[in-house]
């Protein structure tokens, strides 16, 4: 059948899912994706003479993605090896619809440790987080209290991650099973890199570090998480929608500095 799309309508279209990440051709043929397959017959019940009691089939263990998340973190005693416990962690589906897996970013002996909540475009495309415009407004905040990622000085470095990551289809909010089968590597991952302070960037960082959301009641007032000092703040891409937040923002970042030089 002739194609009624227009050439410049087919190219819109396909930048399109090129921007939704549908980057490669996987088949020749196309697959029906709402077909039902067939219920295939099992073996037993084939097997089964006429009038023969059904024998016992136990069911295979159910797997529990958070226990095997706690196993597989647990075992990993440097990043690396956590970072590799994560590409072989199979539960979550995200992984699958993203092009890489974003660890951290920074120096891993930095005094503060930051959570963001996961993957954009940006930072899937780069497997770094925080590269994107969200990213940028973090790197400028932190200018301002004389700290970046990229500083060799332990004392004015940062050390960033996320609690997913894999990026979420579409950027969508990650369901509360997929954070709670993240938390046992980001737990682990808090301790291998043992900072002094933990910043809690947005709701979903909150959610997953403290049980609870409401970070416009959170941010700026310490509390712990991963069995540390925690200080929740705005995500800075909250900040780009919500420009007049910028001054809370500020006076979080003071509160980090001034916790830093041991005067709060
Ligand atoms: N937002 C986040 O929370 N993390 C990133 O890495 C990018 C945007």
């Amino acid at each position: 059948m002739e194609s009624a799309l227009d050439p410049h309508t087919a190219k819109a279209l396909l930048e399109w899912q090129i921007e939704l990440g549908a980057t490669e051709a996987i088949g020749d043929a196309p697959v029906n994706r709402y077909e039902v397959p067939d219920k295939a017959e099992k073996p037993a019940a084939r097997a089964a003479a006429p009038g023969a009691p059904a024998p016992a089939v136990a069911a295979p263990p159910e797997a529990d993605p958070v226990a095997e998340a706690r196993a597989a973190a647990a075992g990993a005693q440097t990043l690396a090896a956590l970072r590799d416990a994560l590409a072989a962690f199979e539960h979550c589906d995200l992984r699958r619809g993203a092009r890489n897996l974003v660890f951290a970013d920074g120096n891993a002996a930095a005094r503060v440790m930051i959570i963001g909540e996961a993957p954009g475009r940006d930072e899937d495309r780069e497997g770094r987080p925080f590269v994107g415009r969200a990213g940028q407004l973090l790197d400028r905040m932190l200018d301002a209290i004389g700290m970046a990622r990229d500083a060799a000085d332990a004392e004015k470095s940062v050390y960033i991650t996320n609690v997913l990551p894999w990026r979420p289809p579409q950027n969508r909010d990650p369901k509360p099973e997929e954070i709670a089968m993240m938390v046992p590597f980001v737990q682990r991952h808090v301790d291998l890199v043992a900072p002094e302070i933990v910043v809690l960037m947005g709701n979903i960082s909150c959610q997953a570090g403290l049980g609870r959301r409401g970070i416009t009641r959170l941010r700026g007032k310490w509390t712990e998480s991963y069995g540390r000092p925690a200080l929740p703040m705005f995500h800075p891409a909250f900040l780009l929608r919500n420009p007049h937040a910028k001054r809370e923002a500020w006076a979080d970042l003071l509160e980090v500095q001034a916790r830093l030089r041991g005067t709060a």
